[in-house]
């Protein structure tokens, strides 16, 4: 299918990078939020992102206007994807608001329009499951910053058929990225990989196998991690990943027990960067 239109749902951290990517693989592109000022801190974000590109001599000048003429910002959805070819949904994680969410999309997009989630860990199946067509709907999970993440990994949910698998890689590909195709399942490949990493990073740190710094510093010299699994769970926030794990532990069972010590740090305020501090202090 050709696209000429992408719609992005929620403006915030990877809404306003998908939107970018979008906008610089040449995509009519619209953002819709329910918050206008969140859709005017996205567009600010990717104006940031431009110049910046600019200034590093990456992206002409003229390049740099006709990706800003692209961008149309939307506080309604029936008006976001009304043209769309895809519609890619990066609002909150929260199974309730995307399954209401894509109901209202289905009901307004056009008929040929593919519907994608950019969900870390929800089941894409169970979205699928509300829409009177399934099979336009799949995962296309980015990474953060979008803008410097090469990979997407593209979600095939039971009923997602190959023609929407071919879109979704298709546009991936529009946007500079690669791909991995994955079959549904808890965390994809990277979210349960990591999942799995930070968490025995933990049992480590409990058990007193090194301290934190060292488990970090192990990581990155020995593994050749880029960063280290304390410093990047005080970057995702420290609630957030005990949530993604309770979701694992759910649904593939005992080997992704939260371990106590992530949860005591969680019960103490302890929630990474966003409030000063996590493991480490800021
Ligand atoms: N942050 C990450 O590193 C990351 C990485 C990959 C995937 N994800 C997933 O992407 C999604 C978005 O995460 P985020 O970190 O960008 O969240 P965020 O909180 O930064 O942004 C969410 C945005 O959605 C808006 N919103 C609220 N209700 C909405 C609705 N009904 N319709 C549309 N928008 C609505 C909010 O105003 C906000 O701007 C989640 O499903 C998350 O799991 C996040």
């Amino acid at each position: 299918m050709d696209v000429n239109t992408v719609a992005v749902l929620g403006a915030g951290t990877m809404g306003h990078g998908i939107a970018h990517a979008a906008m610089t693989a040449g995509f009519a592109t619209v953002l819709y939020d329910v918050s206008q000022a969140q859709l005017d801190k996205g567009k600010s974000a990717i104006d940031a992102v431009i110049q910046k590109g600019v200034e590093l001599g990456k992206v002409s000048a003229v390049d740099a206007t006709a990706m800003r003429g692209r961008l149309r910002l939307a506080t309604v959805v029936a008006d976001a994807v009304r043209d769309a070819d895809i519609v890619i949904e990066a609002a909150p994680e929260k199974i309730d608001l995307k399954l209401s969410l894509f109901r209202e999309v289905e009901a307004a997009a056009p008929a040929h329009a593919v519907l994608a989630s950019n969900t870390s860990a929800l089941s894409i199946t169970e979205m699928a499951a509300v829409l009177a067509s399934p099979g336009r709907m799949g995962g296309m999970h980015f990474f953060n910053p979008v803008h410097r993440m090469k990979l997407i990994e593209v979600v095939r949910a039971l009923d997602t058929s190959p023609e929407t698998v071919a879109t979704m890689e298709a546009v991936s590909k529009r946007m500079g990225k690669e791909t991995v195709l994955v079959k549904e399942s808890p965390g994809f490949v990277t979210s349960r990989i990591n999942a799995m990493i930070g968490n025995e990073a933990f049992y480590m740190l409990q058990d007193g196998v090194a301290s934190a710094r060292d488990i970090d510093k192990a990581l990155k010299l020995g593994l050749n991690h880029p960063m280290g699994p304390f410093e990047l769970v005080d970057l995702v926030g420290l609630d957030t990943r005990l949530s993604i794990l309770q979701y694992l532990h759910r649904t593939l069972g005992e080997k992704f027990r939260p371990c106590p010590l992530l949860e005591q740090h969680v019960r103490d305020g302890r929630l990474g960067r966003k409030v000063g501090k996590g493991v480490y202090d800021y």
